[in-house]
């Protein structure tokens, strides 16, 4: 367990050098990033490189033991790069270029740019390959997807579908082009998505989208393989930042060696305790990535102006020891701070850093910073090779994901990222854990229960892997607008849920857009009214019992909630878009009957999760809001801030946190 900051050499007169690494050290951070934007500083004009300051920075971290992450520098190419090789710009889908200036203005379909990342990462990889503090890179900085519409993405995106359908014919089929006279008859009438019209084929847009993904992939695979040469031993990471998360970023991340990911979340009142919920849901997305312990690359040191909006609240007392460690109660090993002082120039100059920009001693946040680098630190013995294990699996795919927002359904969009934080957040209510993995993973059956969200395209091999993981005894719960399409993002020509309906036990005999009005309920099978929007389907059970019911317009008193007994297990189908009050009942009742382990009477707000190692369990309880909350314990224990604590109840102050376990430490 270790703290690590951002930190920018080139920002500062090399006075300050000297200075920060002494001041890092004395607070117990001893990891910093370095360099991930500094392009232009290594290679100033073309083949002419400037390592010499970059050598002088690592080498005074190096003598106050602070080590050090290197970032390729490759999502912000230097000017003379974009002057020279102009094939690089992004153009957008009205073919207008993404200019230079802030960053992420490059195409990384762009052999240029390619060629030119190799030169750098190279110079770079062999400079440093067997510098003893270098620990590992980290290959660029929060991909994102241009979805660019640039010569070298037209020709490339053709290729890739021809690699795919081998012929027109098949293109024109599987995209079923035949509508609006959309047919190609020669591969040269194959565009990428102009004009920005989400009325395009959806067909088309999505293989569009995982071309782009492909494209992403490749590009980062020529630095993994420059870095995997240069220096063995070392670690290759990313800083995923995408959330909602519409990049595969399970595929970019299989190559690397952990997940890494920048985690940020508003302490504005108004936005608490949500955002530390879909905060929450975030981090279990980070870990299930590669279904291991990661790091978090950047987080929250601060807020204020930065480029990106408006001033944000400052963090109240005790917010960022809450942001780092529940980093590390899901499952973080490596918390990094964005950033160590705030820039004096540049677009993001009003952002806040862990120091004040004038470098004050003794601000706020730097005590508490030091408390929390301390407390890390020491407890790093204990909790060090932790990790979470949980019953639970949310499925996720970006291609589900990406597929809604080309049909959002209804007006404000049937939202993939919302219903899965969402449902996500009931049961971190219920005080049980969950990961949430790739519907594709190939470990299903390590789980009692898998909640699976809107399944709006499906496959046969997906429905023969969901029969079998339910007839060998696991819970599977499916909602509305599941098993509508198949993988190309066409309609399937059977009843909702076309390919699930027979685990599912039910077809769906009409649905109803049924909107935001509040005017909607079902009954649930203990009597309880609850509200529901959206989307309300009809379901005609064959072999399923209903166990919630419409209790308002013309379908009232037929079934929204369904169980279906299948082999040793069972299928649950939410038909409509409820309050969590609903979900927290319902997703009680199934835990409860799966005998998972929770932490009952969670006060709203408090999360709670476990980190193991052998029979040795840390239980973390962290409040994420600015009033006191009160948990009974049932049995006494041992804090590892506060040592013993006695039974009965255990206070916590705003926004406090504490780790507890059986025994001592
Ligand atoms: C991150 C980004 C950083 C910095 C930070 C500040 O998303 O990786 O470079 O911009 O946001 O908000």
């Amino acid at each position: 367990m270790r703290v690590g900051v951002a930190y920018y050499p080139e920002h500062w007169d090399e006075a300050y050098w000297e200075l920060d690494a002494k001041k890092m050290q004395e607070i117990g951070v001893s990891i910093v990033r370095l360099a991930e934007f500094s392009w232009s500083r290594m290679e100033p004009e073309e083949d002419v490189f400037t390592f010499d300051w970059l050598d002088r920075a690592i080498d005074i971290m190096f003598r106050h033991g602070i080590e050090i992450v290197l970032g390729t520098p490759t999502s912000a190419p230097p000017n003379w790069f974009m002057e020279k090789y102009p094939d690089a710009y992004i153009l957008d889908d009205r073919l207008q270029p993404r200019y230079e200036g802030i960053r992420g203005h490059r195409c990384v379909n762009s052999p240029s740019l390619a060629k030119r990342s190799v030169v750098i990462v190279e110079q770079m990889a062999q400079r440093y390959a067997v510098h003893p503090a270098i620990i590992g890179w980290q290959i660029d900085n929060e991909f994102e997807l241009s979805l660019c519409n640039c010569p070298n993405c037209e020709r490339e995106f053709r290729e890739w579908a021809f690699k795919k359908f081998d012929s027109l014919e098949v293109l024109n089929n599987a995209w079923g082009t035949v509508v609006w006279s959309g047919e190609y008859s020669n591969w040269s009438q194959l565009h990428t998505p102009r004009g920005g019209k989400r009325q395009l084929n959806p067909a088309f847009q999505l293989d569009y989208h995982r071309f782009q993904n492909q494209s992403l992939a490749a590009y980062q695979q020529l630095q993994i393989e420059i870095l995997r040469r240069h220096c063995p031993g070392k670690f290759v990471t990313h800083n995923m930042w995408e959330d909602p998360l519409a990049i595969d970023y399970y595929k970019l991340f299989e190559p690397l060696d952990f997940a890494g990911t920048d985690y940020y979340i508003a302490s504005n009142p108004e936005q608490l305790p949500t955002s530390a919920y879909n905060g929450a849901y975030y981090l279990d997305q980070a870990r299930g990535l590669k279904q291991q312990n990661f790091w978090i690359m950047e987080t929250n040191s601060g807020f204020g102006n930065s480029c990106w909006g408006p001033a944000r609240r400052t963090m109240p007392p005790g917010f960022l020891r809450a942001v780092m460690w529940q980093c590390i109660s899901r499952g973080a090993d490596v918390v990094m701070n964005y950033l160590w002082r705030g820039s004096m120039s540049g677009s993001e100059q009003l952002s806040s850093g862990i120091m004040g920009h004038a470098n004050q001693p003794s601000t706020r946040r730097l005590v508490e910073y030091t408390q929390i680098c301390g407390e890390i630190n020491r407890l790093s013995d204990s909790l060090d090779g932790t990790t979470l294990n949980n019953d639970i699996e949310i499925f996720y795919s970006h291609e589900i994901h990406r597929a809604l927002q080309i049909q959002p359904q209804i007006k404000d969009g049937l939202n993939y990222d919302k219903i899965q934080k969402f449902y996500h957040t009931a049961f971190n209510n219920l005080g049980v854990g969950t990961d949430v993995i790739h519907w594709n993973s190939n470990k299903l059956n390590s789980y009692k229960l898998i909640v699976a969200p809107y399944l709006f395209l499906m496959n046969h091999e997906m429905v023969y892997r969901l029969e079998g993981f339910v007839s060998a005894g696991g819970t599977l719960v499916l909602t509305n607008r599941s098993g509508i399409k198949d993988m190309n993002n066409n309609v399937s020509p059977t009843l909702a849920p076309g390919l699930l309906a027979n685990i599912a036990g039910l077809t769906v005999e009409e649905w109803d857009a049924i909107g935001q009005d509040g005017q909607h309920q079902v009954m649930s099978r203990n009597g309880r009214i609850y509200k529901i929007t959206d989307w309300a389907d009809i379901i005609a059970p064959t072999s399923a019992s209903p166990i919630a019911w419409y209790n308002n317009d013309y379908f009232a008193g037929r079934a929204a909630v369904t169980v279906n007994n299948l082999g040793k297990g069972k299928v649950y189908y939410i038909g409509a878009n409820f309050e969590l009050d609903y979900l927290i009942e319902l997703f009680g009742q199934i835990v409860d009957d799966l005998k998972i382990t929770r932490i009952p009477n969670l006060p709203n707000g408090v999360h709670a999760s476990i980190r193991r190692k052998a029979t040795k369990f840390y239980l973390f309880l962290i409040n994420f809001t600015d009033e006191r909350k009160t948990i009974v314990l049932e049995h006494a224990c041992y804090s590892l801030f506060d040592g013993p604590i006695p039974m009965g109840p255990l206070n916590l102050p705003p926004f406090g946190v504490e780790i507890l376990c059986e025994g001592t430490e």
